[in-house]
């Protein structure tokens, strides 16, 4: 079996920290962006000598806000990609970007630096709402990265965030099809959630706001399938909606349990070797990063070897969250025992009659859009 293998570079840093967000994202004053891109490429070449010689489908800038750094930045780290792998012809390469920090000039070196799809964290059209989310761009500021966006690059995708406090389906059906009308292809569109350790969960905790009852969010949920679904978006993941040829590659390879190397504080990675799945994780501390791979020439924490049972619980997990479902053959390489005991797993039946899941096909099974909505408690039920 051929794996598709992608590379994730983390940015750390963002302008200021959004209220709802736990991703690794640091505000500081300044950093010294020539001691950053050192510090990726040799982390870069590191992890390249445990995929020496395999071809490279896809590239993804992610954050943070990598929009943040100097387009030569980016350059410099894509032009090693080519010594150190063979690259698909059409090699898919992503930045995510913020609006309040994009212009011509930038985006259009992005562009030269060789991106060829932007990921936009719009968040929302209106301007209370992007107050509310703590957002320093405006609505009018969006739509003029996106117009932008739109007129540089053939591929990009936008972020919206819904199941807001107070906001009404309708609000909701007319927000989305305006951003339907606004998308060039793709849209992640996440129902907002409460994460440990973010200001947003302390205020919620005390009461400064409350968020759409479980009934509420099911409709929201219903209404952005069925907009997106007529506007000829598929919804090929749980939040990721796409017209044919849209969706991002990259995060496919995470779903369908493909191989993918991180470099960067916090970045994760996969690599399949001869003895398993590797697991690989990088030190999260911006600072403390940068001097270990100053020091050491990578800032790995670890690299473990994952059991079959590790493997074959990530890849039922991440593969249930797609439309087309998880792939048997999948499974079944990841362990063979653990495939067997699926199929003959009398839950497995129990979920299929309930309407959670569907018959297995010759080679993928799927959850039924019922189930992809419970997806945490099927898959606690299935792997208990
Ligand atoms: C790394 S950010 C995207 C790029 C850039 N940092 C930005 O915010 O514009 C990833 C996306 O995750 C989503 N996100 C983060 N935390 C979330 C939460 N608690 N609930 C819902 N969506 C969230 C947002 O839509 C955000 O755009
Ligand atoms: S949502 Fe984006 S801009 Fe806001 S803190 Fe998180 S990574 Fe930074």
């Amino acid at each position: 079996m051929t794996r598709d293998l992608g590379l994730y570079i983390h940015w750390p840093f963002c302008i200021s920290k959004c209220p709802y967000c736990d991703f690794n994202s640091h505000v500081r004053a300044s950093i010294d962006e020539d001691a950053w891109e050192k510090a990726l490429l040799i982390e870069m070449d590191h992890m390249a000598k445990l995929t020496k010689g395999r071809t490279l489908s896809t590239v993804f800038f992610g954050g943070g806000t990598p929009s943040l750094m100097r387009p030569k930045t980016v350059a410099a780290l894509l032009d090693r990609l080519s010594a150190h792998w063979q690259l698909t012809p059409d090699l898919e390469i992503t930045l995510e970007a913020n609006p309040g920090t994009v212009d011509k000039e930038r985006f259009q070196g992005f562009k030269d630096a060789g991106v060829t799809r932007l990921s936009m964290g719009i968040q929302s059209l209106h301007n209370d709402a992007l107050a509310f989310l703590g957002r320093k761009h405006s609505a009018e500021e969006a739509l003029a990265a996106l117009k932008l966006a739109g007129t540089l690059f053939e591929r990009f995708s936008f972020d919206l965030i819904y199941a807001r406090p107070e906001q009404s389906l309708s609000a909701w059906r007319e927000e989305l099809s305006r951003a339907l009308e606004l998308a060039g292809g793709h849209l992640s569109l996440y129902q907002l959630t409460m994460e440990k350790g973010t200001s947003f969960y302390t205020r919620h905790q005390r009461g400064e706001f409350t968020l759409p009852d479980e009934d509420l969010a099911a409709a929201l949920y219903e209404a952005t399938e069925e907009l997106t679904g007529k506007a000829g978006y598929a919804s090929y993941e749980v939040s990721n909606y796409a017209r044919p040829g849209h969706a991002c590659r990259h995060n496919l390879i995470y779903w369908r349990s493909q191989d993918f190397m991180g470099i960067g504080p916090g970045a994760h990675g996969r690599v399949t070797a001869p003895e398993g799945r590797l697991e690989m994780r990088v030190t999260k501390a911006p600072e403390t990063w940068l001097a270990r791979v100053h020091a050491h020439g990578h800032g790995l924490d670890e690299k473990v070897l994952l059991s079959p049972d590790q493997s074959f619980e990530e890849a039922l997990l991440m593969g249930l969250r797609l439309l087309e479902g998880v792939s048997l053959e999948t499974l079944k390489s990841t362990s063979p025992e653990g495939f067997e005991a699926l199929l003959k797993s009398p839950k497995l039946e129990t979920l299929i009659a309930e309407g959670l899941l569907l018959p297995p096909t010759q080679t993928h099974l799927m959850a039924t859009p019922e189930g992809r909505l419970k997806l945490n408690g099927l898959l606690a039920y299935l792997i208990e």
